[in-house]
């Protein structure tokens, strides 16, 4: 196997090995006509700043056209881009400005399901129609009257909450839909849907994209015939167990044959999948070199450690750092030799990651940022940074329903007000978990609506922005910006952060996150005091790193005996 990786890495079949990714929610990115919503040409606009972090790779969430129920992961038209974002040619012309500065362009693929207002789904709701077998239609639960209450085929419930199964008057029928009652999940046991998924990617990369990321990918076979699984507590008798409906049987059979049919693997195309209920068992097989189905994948796990288990991602529990460190160890030793592993903090899905296990308050904001940037940096795998992670950017701060856009914040709360849950624990559940957290707009300089656009935003401004914003940490030596600046070029210059062996130190202690790499005879040492504490290590600790190269840290002359509060530094030793 080592050997079969090390020839492909000679080839340069792996350049995606050594890359960064940023990834850009083009709503909230930056808006260049003054509708409040970000486009494509807003992106244009803002290419120097990602050359100057020196990103390698751009990865778009969708920009396709769309009823944007779902904010653009539910897809009308997949070879045509929403008038609110720009046009084909906008897109053409971002490739080829991509190319001309040495980045790529990664499209998301979300071929899960597509909108309700997909022609595909239209001509589906025709019994009659060749398409009907194109989505997944079941008659009422046997015994059920069709539309009356408890007549789903199924107890499954929607991750947007609700049943996951819509009524269709016109036929009788329900359709599956594991998200929103917009986006109707497609059949991939017919092969015609298949070769048309596969038609609309082979075009994507015709017109020079570099790869996809692919929306819960692993959920596209479904274990058949549908069952009922086993109600989640307190959620209505409804089952949420991704487990249900994740990797299912036909899956990777799915994916080898996704990949020969647009040469994934041949074309040296970037692939990500992203997936619900995966495991390493499960990353190992499918981003094996010998697979030939995906690069890599996006993992949950260490998203799903402050929550209460069981329950939905509002009900909070404490991060207790050494679940942490046992999670991400877990992905590095299981992917050590075979596979390759996602770095992320951060995404349009998830809280602002300072807010979440950093510290946001204006002591700590910069350090805690730095900080947790340096131990996801510094492991072996493929960093991603969500806009404005690398400015630092926090949670949204709202305090009121109203200020609410995404849909699965609104409908749980609504759903749990309703159920009799008290507001306040809802609200607070919300502040720290809400989608929208992530997707406020980009805070560019400290002027009016901070740079984003001219118009009125589609989602308020962070008032941060004053203090918080890409002029000001540009212009500072000190700031966030530039510490993931050079974080990245320490990857792209260090073959032992892309490389080396990974082992964790001290497993059980709960403030502080340290580890190894080791190639050959140089051992890359990190060691970060994770709290707002000063923390004190006992000789022996950590190993020894007099007089070895300091490659970054947050603070000047950083020593590993006493760490002041968020300290962190990445020692090389050995030549
Ligand atoms: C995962 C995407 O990241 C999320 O934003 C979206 O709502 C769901 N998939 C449905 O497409």
């Amino acid at each position: 196997m080592a050997v079969m990786d090390a020839l492909r890495q000679d080839r340069g079949m792996t350049w995606w090995k050594s890359s960064v990714v940023y990834q850009i929610y083009p709503r909230s990115f930056a808006d260049s006509d003054g509708d409040g919503i970000g486009d494509v040409r807003g992106i244009i606009d803002h290419l120097d700043h990602l050359s100057a972090l020196g990103v390698d790779v751009l990865w778009l969430s969708p920009i396709y056209r769309s009823p944007q129920d779902d904010n653009g992961y539910d897809i009308s038209d997949y070879t045509d881009i929403d008038p609110l974002f720009g046009t084909l040619a906008d897109v053409d012309e971002l490739i080829a400005a991509l190319h001309q500065r040495g980045m790529k362009l990664v499209m998301d693929l979300v071929v899960n399901h597509t909108s309700d207002e997909h022609q595909w789904f239209i001509d589906s709701r025709d019994p009659a129609s060749d398409k009907r077998d194109w989505y997944v239609w079941r008659p009422a639960r046997e015994g059920f009257e069709p539309g009356a209450e408890g007549a789903e085929p199924t107890n499954w419930g929607s991750y947007f909450t609700g049943s996951a199964w819509q009524y269709d008057e016109a036929s009788g029928e329900y359709y599956l839909h594991l998200f929103s009652r917009k986006q109707p999940d497609l059949n991939w046991e017919n092969p015609s849907v298949r070769q048309a998924v596969y038609a609309m990617m082979n075009w994507w990369v015709e017109r020079g994209v570099d790869g996809f990321r692919m929306d819960v990918i692993n959920l596209i076979s479904k274990t058949l015939p549908l069952v009922d699984g086993e109600p989640t507590p307190g959620l209505g008798g409804l089952c949420y167990d991704p487990g249900m409906v994740a990797n299912g049987p036909r899956l990777e059979e799915f994916l080898k044959e996704m990949n020969a049919a647009v040469g994934l693997s041949q074309r040296q195309l970037f692939t990500v999948g992203e997936m619900l209920a995966v495991d390493v068992d499960h990353a190992r097989r499918y981003t094996s070199f010998e697979a030939d189905e995906l690069g890599m994948v996006f993992t949950f796990e260490h998203m799903s450690l402050d929550q209460q288990p069981g329950v939905s991602k509002f009900f909070l529990a404490p991060l207790h750092l050494p679940d942490l460190k046992a999670n991400l160890a877990l992905w590095q030793y299981g992917l050590a030799d075979d596979g390759w592993n996602s770095l992320y903090w951060n995404n349009h899905d998830q809280p602002r990651v300072v807010s979440r296990f950093g510290d946001d308050s204006d002591e700590f904001r910069v350090t805690s940022a730095k900080t947790l940037g340096t131990v996801l940096h510094m492991l072996r795998g493929t960093p991603y940074v969500y806009q404005g992670e690398e400015l630092g950017m926090t949670n949204a701060g709202y305090t009121e329903a109203e200020q609410y856009a995404d849909i699965e914040s609104v409908n749980f709360y609504r759903l749990a007000t309703a159920a009799g849950l008290p507001v306040e624990a809802v609200l607070t559940g919300l502040a720290a978990k809400s989608r929208d957290n992530a997707r406020t707009p980009v805070q560019w300089t400290e002027g009016p609506n901070a740079g984003f656009t001219s118009g009125r935003p589609w989602l308020p401004v962070n008032a941060n922005h004053v203090t918080i914003n890409a002029d000001a940490a540009r212009a500072d030596a000190g700031s966030v910006f530039h510490h993931y600046r050079r974080l990245i070029g320490l990857r792209h210059d260090h073959e032992v952060v892309r490389e080396g062996r990974f082992e964790l130190l001290l497993p059980d202690h709960e403030q502080i996150f340290a580890y190894t790499r080791t190639l050959g005879d140089q051992v890359l040492v990190t060691v970060a005091n994770m709290s707002s504490h000063e923390v004190r290590l006992q000789p022996g600790d950590v190993p020894d790193v007099t007089g070895a190269e300091v490659l970054i840290a947050t603070h000047e002359q950083p020593t590993v005996d006493v760490l002041r509060p968020w300290e962190s530094a990445v020692y090389l030793v050995g030549s």
